[in-house]
């Protein structure tokens, strides 16, 4: 049995830090708000001219170090995002590019805040298959692009960042198992309408920005992602107690904490970025996961449940021995 091993992760932010107090300023709303209904105090956001590539090669270069591997040992690209630097080429090919890496598959997974989780699921596909050795995985968002900083409903709640992983085959385990799911019927509730080939107009602000109704997507969240805890670990024939560690979408600390109940997870054993980073889609898993290897929490041989929800509706997850 070949199994996808994780072998070495890496994050990036952008430096500059947008805080609550800052978006006082901006819209009508208060950091006790945000505070106690999102759990955010602050997130980073892309420069002018800093594009989601940038921070993507970023989060790629460390992870590649943190794996020991170099441009050469890579056999597989895929890139994780709803805001690519252009049209095209898929911001996997230009990452490709800037990594020195040439010949191998590189695409980009658009399945907007459960891209990573699509992206690893993929990935760990290919590599079972024996189509590719060593993958780099990505998530990376310049959802700041996507933003109308003038609707406090949905300005408060995103950021901008790049978490990215190594992945190779293994005899050891290794993903144990992805469960990748999507349902269209959703779309209303959580878009950006326009696009290439519908056409939108950004100067008037129509269809180039994140609509959602976030009380309806919420709830829904929430049921979702119970449901994937269950799915996964019937699936598997595990217990609750078996996860040492659940590494959710960062989206809304009401949100993470109704999982964890669900999981009978206490919150020590839950990895939450979202107080620092806002909701960066699909960067925030793997930059979650990123922060609690660096900082020693997590450790080899534990077993990591991570999980997303977000616009299609998608949602999915990965169980894993890290
Ligand atoms: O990552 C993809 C998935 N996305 C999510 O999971 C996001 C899911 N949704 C949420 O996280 C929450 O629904 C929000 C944080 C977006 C909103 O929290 P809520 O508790 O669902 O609030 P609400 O939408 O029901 O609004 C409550 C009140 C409203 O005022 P009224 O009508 O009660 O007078 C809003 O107008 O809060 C008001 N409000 C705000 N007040 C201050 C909405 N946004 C703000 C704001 N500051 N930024």
């Amino acid at each position: 049995m070949k199994y996808t091993h994780i072998a070495g992760t890496g994050g990036f932010l952008p430096e500059k830090v947008l805080t609550n107090h800052q978006l006082e300023e901006m819209v009508d709303t208060s950091d006790e708000w945000i505070l106690e209904r999102t759990g955010i105090s602050k997130r980073h956001i892309a420069e002018d001219g800093q594009t989601t590539c940038d921070l993507a090669e970023q989060a790629a270069r460390r992870a590649m170090e943190a794996a020991g591997k170099g441009s050469y040992d890579i056999d597989l690209v895929i890139v994780a995002t709803t805001t690519p630097d252009q049209v095209f080429p898929s911001t996997a090919c230009l990452l490709q590019q800037r990594l020195g890496i040439h010949g191998c598959a590189a695409f980009d997974i658009q399945a907007v805040c459960t891209g990573f989780i699509y992206a690893l699921g993929v990935a760990d596909n290919f590599i079972r298959a024996g189509s590719a050795r060593c993958a780099l995985v990505v998530g990376a968002e310049t959802l700041s692009r996507i933003v109308d900083w003038s609707d406090r409903d949905t300005c408060v709640l995103f950021g901008d960042g790049a978490g990215a992983v190594v992945v190779e085959a293994s005899d050891e385990p290794g993903i144990i198992s992805t469960r990748l799911h999507a349902d269209g019927e959703y779309e209303s509730l959580l878009r950006v309408p326009g696009g290439i080939s519908k056409g939108f107009d950004k100067e008037a602000g129509m269809g180039a920005f994140v609509e959602m109704r976030g009380n309806e997507v919420f709830k829904m969240a929430v049921t979702t992602l119970g449901r994937i805890v269950d799915e996964t670990l019937g699936h598997n024939g595990i217990g609750k107690s078996d996860v040492d560690w659940l590494i959710p979408h960062q989206a809304n600390i009401r949100i993470i904490k109704a999982t964890a109940r669900k999981l009978r997870m206490p919150m020590d054993h839950v990895v939450v970025t979202v107080d620092e980073h806002g909701n960066t889609s699909a960067a925030s898993v793997p930059l979650a996961l990123d922060t609690a290897v660096r900082d020693g929490r997590i450790k080899r041989g534990e077993t990591l449940l991570m999980e997303a929800f977000g616009g299609g509706f998608t949602w999915g997850s990965v169980l894993l021995k890290y």
